[in-house]
């Protein structure tokens, strides 16, 4: 049955929350654009307290989709938003147009994952509205062809994107390996600029593959860094998870480094926690950084050592603010009137 036959707006209207991810192991490249299917699986953790809360209705009166993020219209991502929620209609078999209303509680367009926390919460508000019920395997792709990094936001905890060989990218989803409280790290993020940044991951990605000599070292390594990491995770082993996800974080920036002209996602504050979270590792603090295509640094560590961290990286000059959270849960449903209170 169509919903188009179901006339009540009431009924095709639901909302969904979701958490940013951070890849451990990094996702960079794109072997289809439109479809975001990737060169390499990445491997990530699903944030706690950081989240999207996303409210989808769907109704007949409305000549076009509408997107609010943040409180404001938003015509830069709606295009991004209409071509996600066109396979959710294709699924429901509905023309209906739908009013998108959704906020972070952190800041946008940063490098801080919005756009996987966003695209997560979106897909599953939409199926919920539209009541598909589809598969969180089915969600995932639906994500992915958001932004390639929400896949992984579907699911909390630790999550594994797989690259996946067919052309169709069905099975380029992501799935979950092992829950957040079967090993709850914390992750501190400094903050040191709330400018969006300049060259999206997108842009970023085509310039690497494009240019830079290290694309196919970087492909042909993924796989034993995946390895690394996944055994490093079943084992609880924190150094050995330390060293393969900084590995795997500078490797990505000195691919992206060598394009083109070259990608400098850095600056001046982001060296100096990456060298504080260093120093710190050397006397012993269970700690280690992450930096994705943006200037934010996240420390991931062990829970005893996350009030020490996030004040060493409150000291930094150039680090403006610094946000602590712990591993969270899968994208959820929630209430609608939750999320217009948010
Ligand atoms: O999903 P996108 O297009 O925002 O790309 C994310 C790229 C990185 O954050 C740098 C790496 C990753 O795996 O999330």
């Amino acid at each position: 049955m169509s919903v188009m036959s179901t006339t009540l707006d009431a009924d095709l209207c639901a909302a969904a929350q979701a958490h940013p991810n951070i890849a451990l192991i990094k996702y960079w490249g794109k072997r289809d654009v439109p479809l975001n299917l990737p060169v390499v699986g990445s491997l990530s953790i699903t944030l706690d307290t950081l989240w999207t809360r996303t409210t989808v209705r769907f109704a007949a009166e409305l000549p076009a989709d509408r997107l609010r993020l943040n409180g404001r219209e938003d015509a830069k991502q709606l295009r991004k938003v209409s071509a996600c929620l066109d396979l959710l209609r294709a699924r429901a078999g509905t023309g209906l147009r739908a009013e998108v209303t959704s906020y972070n509680n952190f800041p946008t367009g940063a490098g801080l994952a919005s756009s996987a926390s966003g695209f997560a919460a979106l897909v599953l508000a939409a199926d919920a509205a539209l009541g598909l019920g589809l598969p969180p395997a089915t969600l995932s792709e639906f994500a992915r062809r958001g932004s390639g990094s929400a896949s992984r936001s579907i699911f909390g905890g630790y999550v594994e994107w797989a690259l996946g060989d067919r052309v169709d990218g069905e099975d380029s989803v992501a799935r979950p390996i092992v829950d957040a409280a079967a090993w709850p790290l914390r992750v501190a993020v400094a903050i040191t600029s709330t400018a969006e940044k300049a060259i999206g991951s997108t842009e970023g990605m085509n310039r690497t593959a494009d240019t830079s000599p290290y694309q196919r070292a970087w492909i042909d390594t993924q796989e034993a860094d995946l390895a690394e990491a996944r055994a490093a995770i079943a084992a609880r082993d924190f150094e050995r998870l330390a060293a393969i996800s900084e590995f795997s974080c500078l490797k990505m920036h000195a691919l992206a480094m060598a394009a083109r002209p070259g990608l400098l996602y850095w600056n001046a504050a982001t060296m100096a926690a990456m060298h504080e979270v260093r120093r710190l590792r050397a006397t012993g603090v269970p700690v280690f950084f992450t930096v994705d295509a943006g200037p934010q640094v996240k420390a991931i560590c062990l829970p005893s050592a996350a009030t020490q961290v996030a004040a060493a990286l409150r000291e930094i000059p150039g680090v403006l603010n610094v946000l602590e959270t712990g591993l969270g849960g899968p994208a959820t449903r929630i209430a609608v009137a939750d999320a217009v209170a948010a």
